[in-house]
C-alpha cells in the first residue's frame, strides 16, 4: 500500500492502573510530548476499558484515570495541540473492537505474551475481556487510521497483531482501508529495568517500591532509590560495548542518556571510569531536576479535578469527530445496513 495514502498520525494509550513510573515517562510520556512537538497529529488515550480487564475498584479507577491525565499534561502533552481523552467516552472504540473480534483469530490471541503472563496458569478464570484485549487495542489505533504508535518494547507484539488485523480486513474486503501501523520503539529507554533487578522491567505492579521511581516520588525518595539501586563493583566503562553483560549498570546509563537526551556513547565518553559512588549522585540530581517539576504539576492538577474532567470531555469530542466517520465507513464496508459510510 502506498504509505502516502494515509496522513501521518500518532496514537498511543496508557492504562490507568496505579502510579506512573520512570519507565512510563521515558518509554512513553516523554516521547509522546516529543512527537506532539514535532507537529505530528497526535492522539493520546487513558485506556480505562483496558484497565477493567482485571478487577478495578471503581473509586480507584476514577482516581487513577485523573492522575494519569495529570501525568500526561505534566509531562508536556498539551491538550490543545494533542487530543487527550479517556477511552470509555468515545464509544467508537468498542464498536470497532466488535468488528475486529470477528476478524482476529483465536490462535492469534492465544499467542500473546501479555495474555499468557497476566492470565498465568489460571486462564479459565481470567476475564473474556483480558483475552480479547488486543482487539480493542487494534480498534483504538485503527479507528483513527493512526500510522504510528509510540510504545515501549513490551507492546510491540500487540502492534504487530494490529497490523495483522488491518491486513486481514483489507484482504477480506478487498480494499486498502486500514493503514499498516508502525510501532515506534526508539531511544535509550524503550525498556527501563527494575532498580533491584536489571533483568526485570520497571513496573508499577512490582511489590517492591524501591524497584521503581514513581512520578509522584519527592526529591529525597528519588535520590534514595538511586543511591540504593543495585549495581556491580566495577567503574563505568568508556564505551557502550562494555555494558553488554552488566544489566544494572546498563540500565542506569540508559536512564541517564534518556533524561539528558544524549546517546549512550556520549554518556560513556563523559562518565567512563567513574565509580558508581560518583555516578549515582549525578544521576540522582538529573532525575530530580527533570522529575520534580512533573510531580509538582501533577499535584497542582489533582487539586482541582474539574479542570482535568473538562480537558478529557473536550478531548473525547474532538476524538469522536475523527473516529465516527471511520467507524461508519467500516460498518458500510462490512455490509451493516444504515451505516453512514
Ligand atoms: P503500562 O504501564 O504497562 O500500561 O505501559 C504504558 C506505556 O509505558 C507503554 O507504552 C509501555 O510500553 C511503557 N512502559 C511501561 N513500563 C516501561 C518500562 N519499564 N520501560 C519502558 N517503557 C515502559
Ligand atoms: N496495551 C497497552 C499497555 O498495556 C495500552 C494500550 C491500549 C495502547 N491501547 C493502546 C498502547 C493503543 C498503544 C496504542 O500498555
Amino acid at each position: 500500500m502506498p504509505e502516502a495514502a494515509f496522513t501521518p498520525r500518532v496514537f498511543s494509550g496508557i492504562q490507568p492502573s496505579g502510579n506512573l513510573t520512570l519507565g512510563n515517562y521515558l518509554g512513553a510520556l516523554k516521547r509522546f510530548a516529543d512527537s506532539q512537538n514535532e507537529g505530528i497529529d497526535s492522539i493520546f488515550c487513558m485506556v480505562d476499558l483496558h484497565a477493567m480487564t482485571v478487577w478495578q475498584d471503581p473509586d480507584a479507577l476514577r482516581q487513577a484515570t485523573r492522575l494519569l491525565a495529570a501525568g500526561f499534561i505534566a509531562s508536556g502533552i498539551d491538550p490543545e495541540k494533542s487530543i487527550l481523552f479517556n477511552q470509555s467516552q468515545v464509544p467508537e472504540h468498542t464498536q470497532m473492537a466488535w468488528i475486529f473480534n470477528c476478524v482476529a483469530r483465536m490462535g492469534w490471541m492465544q499467542r500473546m505474551t501479555q495474555w499468557k503472563d497476566k492470565a498465568g496458569k489460571n486462564q479459565q478464570n481470567a476475564s473474556l475481556g483480558l483475552f480479547a484485549y488486543p482487539a480493542l487495542m487494534a480498534a483504538d489505533i485503527l479507528v483513527y487510521h493512526a500510522t504510528h504508535v509510540p510504545v515501549g518494547e513490551d507492546q510491540k507484539q500487540h502492534v504487530e497483531l494490529t497490523r495483522d488485523i488491518a491486513i486481514k480486513f483489507n484482504n477480506d474486503f478487498g480494499q486498502e482501508f486500514f493503514p499498516i501501523t508502525e510501532p515506534v520503539i526508539e531511544g535509550a529507554a524503550t525498556r527501563v529495568m527494575s532498580l533491584r533487578d536489571g533483568t526485570k522491567k520497571m513496573s508499577k505492579s512490582d511489590p517492591s517500591d524501591m524497584s521503581r521511581i514513581n512520578l509522584t516520588d519527592d526529591a529525597e525518595t528519588i535520590a534514595k532509590k538511586i543511591r540504593k539501586a543495585k549495581t556491580d563493583p566495577e567503574p563505568l566503562p568508556s564505551e557502550a560495548k562494555g555494558l553488554e553483560d552488566r544489566a544494572e549498570a546498563r540500565n542506569l546509563v540508559n536512564i541517564y542518556a534518556a533524561l539528558s537526551e544524549q546517546s549512550v556513547d556520549q554518556v560513556m565518553t563523559e562518565m567512563g571510569g567513574k565509580a558508581f559512588s560518583e555516578f549515582k549522585p549525578i544521576l540522582a540530581d538529573l532525575a530530580v531536576d527533570r522529575l520534580a517539576p512533573i510531580s509538582g504539576e501533577m499535584a497542582r492538577l489533582m487539586g482541582d479535578v474539574s479542570e482535568i474532567d473538562r480537558i478529557l470531555a473536550r478531548g473525547a469530542e474532538r476524538a469522536r469527530e475523527i473516529a465516527s466517520p471511520i467507524l461508519q465507513k467500516t460498518y458500510d464496508i462490512v455490509g451493516l445496513v444504515g451505516a453512514k459510510g
